[in-house]
């Protein structure tokens, strides 16, 4: 059986899309919901029915090597010469969420572990003890870049304690992610593969020299957690226990930063919703909510079939690759009542910005708490803060979605 493709121009690297991507998904909904893309290869899912009801669906993976021999696993990676960046391909494309199976269900219940709600909760004063200090440094000036002083540093001096490195590592943890993160984006170039490999080669390194110390000292963070992990006799293996530390640095920096600055945009634009939360602190959780409906700092993430199956009426052979937009699933007017309004008071919004399924975010409590601690702290001690320019320039990316600064006076 061969599956007609419906195609549609789609050119998510053009800055009018990258500007506002949302009027694009509304028509990609609409006019072809199920499309495919010749130059990537990929088919798109634009819709929220399809997209929540794929990531249910164990037929597709977000790697398909634990189907495929070892022969054509070694094959792939050669075309896609894994071999020219030994460092990120040890410890970043094998993090656990690149796994599926049995290896996956192991290292995700490790993992799980030492990130319970306890542990989360008990960060609660840190994160804003870290927040005050740094508006304490800006409240006098006036003026800011909120994602230069606030939103990239805090989640960055988060993660680096957790992690137990020294807070004068936050600056390297920060540029490592955004170098290693680079990666993700459909399209990197040349240069940005070798940054990347530099990044993760200098960041294992640390991170290798700082387990061995924990496993003979162990303290009350992360890394000693991690390196002391069992479940039923089982360990993280050392390779484990950097890539894992490595992936919480990339997914927990990046991703807070570009939700922070998306958030922050849109309740400066929406002046009456601002209000709304400056008076009542304890919306916060709506709000945090529908900001990362509203603006989701993820657009897309990748599966693998990984046997032949049949969606829709549609045929699709094993080893075709799906392209699941989360952001056009957020904004679909089928789930969402009135999906482009800015509602910090949403009462249903079970948005996918942090998946769902077996790879549901394992921070989404961290980043929860991280973000309601950032909007509630900025607004309870700047109350004027507005926008310097009406129109922040937004990162060139369209996987990651966010500001590239945020002026903001006070
Ligand atoms: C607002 C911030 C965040 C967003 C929007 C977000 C979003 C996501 C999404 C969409 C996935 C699933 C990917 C997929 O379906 O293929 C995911 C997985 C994951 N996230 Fe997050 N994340 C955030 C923050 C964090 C933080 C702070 C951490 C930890 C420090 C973290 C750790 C993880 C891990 C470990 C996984 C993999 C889970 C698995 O494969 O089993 N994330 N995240």
């Amino acid at each position: 059986m061969t599956t007609p493709k419906p195609k549609f121009h789609f050119d998510p690297y053009n800055p009018q899309f990258i500007e506002n991507p949302y009027p694009v998904y509304h028509r990609l909904r609409s006019e072809t919901p199920i499309f495919f893309h010749e130059g990537w290869n990929l088919w798109f899912f634009t819709t929220y029915e399809d997209i929540s009801t794929l990531l249910g669906d164990k037929r597709l993976g977000r790697t398909m090597d634990h189907v495929l021999s070892s022969g054509d696993v070694a094959q792939k990676r050669k075309a896609a010469q894994w071999h020219k960046h030994p460092y990120f391909t040890r410890y970043v494309r094998q993090n656990f969420m690149e796994k599926e199976g049995a290896d996956h269900a192991r290292l995700r219940k490790l993992a799980h572990k030492v990130f319970t709600p306890v542990r989360v909760r008990g960060l609660e004063n840190r994160i804003q003890e870290i927040t005050d200090r740094l508006l304490d440094k800006v409240e006098n000036r006036g003026r800011m870049d909120f994602l230069r002083d606030l939103a990239a540093p805090m989640p960055v001096s988060v993660i680096a304690e957790m992690l137990g490195a020294p807070p004068e590592m936050s600056r390297h943890l920060c540029l490592w992610s955004e170098a290693m993160t680079k990666m993700y984006e459909p399209f990197h170039t040349g240069e940005e593969e070798a940054q990347a490999e530099q990044a993760t080669k200098e960041f294992s390194e640390f991170l290798i020299k700082l387990a061995a110390q924990r496993k003979a000292e162990p303290r009350e963070d992360l890394i000693s957690a991690l390196a002391a992990v069992e479940d039923e006799g089982d360990r993280l293996t050392n390779d484990e226990l950097i890539s894992t530390c490595i992936f919480l640095l990339n997914a927990g920096h990046e991703t807070l930063v570009n939700s922070a600055g998306n958030g922050m945009l849109a309740l400066l634009r929406h002046p009456r919703q601002l209000d709304k939360l400056k008076k009542e602190p304890s919306m916060s959780k709506t709000a945090v909510e529908e900001i990362l409906r509203y603006d989701s700092p993820l657009h897309l993430f990748k599966r693998w079939v990984l046997e032949d199956m049949e969606y829709k009426g549609r045929f699709f052979a094993k080893g075709t690759e799906f392209a699941l937009l989360y952001a056009s699933a957020n904004r679909d007017p089928a789930e969402f009542e009135n999906p482009d309004i800015f509602d910090i008071a949403r009462k249903h919004n079970p948005h996918l910005a942090f998946g769902k399924g077996i790879h549901f975010c394992i921070g989404a409590p961290l980043a929860r708490l991280e973000l309601q601690i950032t909007f509630n702290s900025v607004l309870r001690r700047l109350p004027n803060i507005r926008l310097v320019k009406a129109e922040p320039r937004r990162l060139q990316g369209f996987v990651f979605r966010g500001v590239a600064e945020l002026s903001v006076e006070f």
